[in-house]
């Protein structure tokens, strides 16, 4: 495909840009990834010239860069940006953007990125005021770039994906969750494909119980906006842990293409045994925190209303209905203002017989493990059981422990992947809208639930765990969270 010539980032001032994308386009810039010929154009509702949006880049970017930050490359990076003021249903200025986009410029002008880094309830409106001004370039292969949540719900998806293919063709859309560009979720895959130690115990005769958790220790800080309305089951179980889910479980794909990797995630996604809409209490627990550490409780935060009843947390079971994963519970949880940050997959394994050790009680036997820590700590894990040293014959556990890369290997951000797989016009990290349509299927009924029994959320306090009420989740008395690598 051909490379873009001009990369357009609506939303350009917000959190997500500030904070994600213009620090993954600067190391891609210093690391001389970019194409000589890319220029950006960065969109916000703000009335700015050039040198305000410059000046703006200077304040906010070097101190989030901190030691990366160097001033030559900057002034580089800097000198890619134009400025031009959107209103998002305001046509003249989509004229002006198109003016913009018209300039002559060194090379050959080729197609035209436009990356959304907007609130999801503007998507329509740009595509639509995108396509009305002719930049939708169906022609020249314009792409569009989308932020996650895709939708607000199944119905919602639905609708937006068919506004977005009246305006764009199904290979100029990039739908973006970014936990697919994190390097240690693509090594799951090689973790599970690559082994011939893992892969024939990864199924359902030795996996006792699969958990999966993102946790953070950070609250929603200035994105009350956003979040009050979303909640934490639409903002990361809905998409991130949906894919985490189905990276874990899925069968190894023919090949490493586009459509066989999210032809097999689909798979898993699809097996997904509906949650009953009478039980959903037995398979989903929602908490919100309180106050704790010195952080104000949820409810207190600037811009949530006092009497909100939004989740920040929420735990939920699942079970994938297939031949490797039948009876197998999935454990997910996911919170903001948690004890840790920890992004982590573990799999319990299933106890051999122990007759053999009578000297150690039975439940003092550890099970096997295998945790794979995304982040911070980008590790694997495995625990064992070895003889304890000396004359008695029982056991301990042992724990293997291998790091993902060296202290000093730079980790490479997801977006940087994202961005360049955008710019090369590769597919494969992001979503097709039926991964998007089967993770809204799954989450859709709990929703319902949610809307029905709004008193129904558990407070938990800052810097904890989650409710407590998460623990009865289990399906057995021997299985609990495992709140460490
Ligand atoms: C975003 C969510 O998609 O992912 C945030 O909107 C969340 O609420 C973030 O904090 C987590 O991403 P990461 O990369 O920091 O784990």
């Amino acid at each position: 495909m051909i490379s873009p010539c001009y990369f357009v980032i609506f939303g350009v001032t917000g959190d997500l840009a500030v904070s994600k994308l213009l620090p993954a386009l600067y190391y891609l810039s210093r690391e001389g990834r970019l194409p000589d010929n890319l220029a950006f154009i960065g969109v916000s509702r703000r009335d700015w010239c050039n040198r305000q949006w410059h000046d703006f880049m200077h304040e906010q970017l070097p101190q989030r860069l901190g030691k990366d930050y160097s001033k030559s490359d900057f002034d580089v990076f800097v000198k890619r940006f134009t400025y031009t003021q959107t209103i998002h249903d305001c046509p003249e200025h989509y004229i002006n953007l198109k003016q913009e986009l018209g300039k002559p410029r060194a090379g050959v002008c080729a197609n035209v990125v436009f990356y959304l880094a907007i609130s999801p309830a503007d998507f329509a409106v740009v595509v639509s005021q995108l396509d009305a001004a002719g930049l939708s370039g169906r022609l020249l292969g314009n792409r569009i770039v989308l932020e996650k949540p895709f939708g607000y719900d199944l119905a919602s998806a639905q609708e937006l994906n068919q506004h977005l293919h009246r305006h764009f063709e199904e290979e100029q859309i990039y739908r973006i969750d970014h936990y697919l560009g994190k390097e240690t979720v693509q090594n799951l895959l090689v973790f599970r494909f690559a082994n011939s130690l893992v892969e024939p115990i990864w199924n359902r005769n030795y996996v006792d119980h699969v958990q999966i958790t993102v946790a953070e220790r950070k609250g929603i800080g200035r994105r009350a906006g956003y979040f009050d309305g979303t909640g934490a089951l639409r903002d990361v179980l809905q998409n991130h842990m949906m894919q985490l889910l189905s990276v874990v479980a899925m069968e190894p794909p023919a090949q490493l293409d586009d459509d066989a990797l999210r032809d097999e995630k689909v798979k898993v996604l699809r097996s997904i045994r509906p949650i009953p809409c009478d039980a959903v209490s037995q398979y989903v627990v929602r908490g919100q925190y309180g106050c704790g550490e010195g952080a104000a409780a949820y409810q207190d935060e600037v811009g949530v209303s006092e009497n909100s009843v939004t989740e920040t947390y929420v735990a939920a079971k699942f079970y994938v209905d297939n031949w490797r994963w039948s009876g197998v519970p999935f454990y997910l949880r996911t919170g903001k203002r948690m004890a840790q940050d920890s992004t982590v997959v573990s799999l319990r394994l299933k106890q051999p017989p122990l007759q053999l050790f009578r000297e150690t009680p039975m439940e003092d036997i550890e099970p096997n493990w295998i945790v794979l820590s995304i982040q911070p700590d980008e590790s694997m894990h495995i625990e064992l059981q070895a003889k304890e040293p000396g004359l008695d014959m029982s056991t301990r556990t042992l724990q293997l422990h291998a790091s993902f890369r060296d202290e000093n290997e730079r980790r490479l951000g997801a977006y940087e992947t994202l961005l360049m797989d955008v710019i090369e016009g590769d597919h494969s990290l992001f979503i097709r809208f039926d991964e998007v349509e089967w993770s809204w299927k799954v989450v859709d009924p709990i929703l319902r639930q949610f809307a029905l029994h709004q008193s129904a959320v558990q407070r938990y306090p800052a810097g904890s765990w989650g409710p407590e009420e998460a623990s009865q989740l289990f399906d057995s008395a021997d299985q609990s969270w495992r709140n460490y690598i």
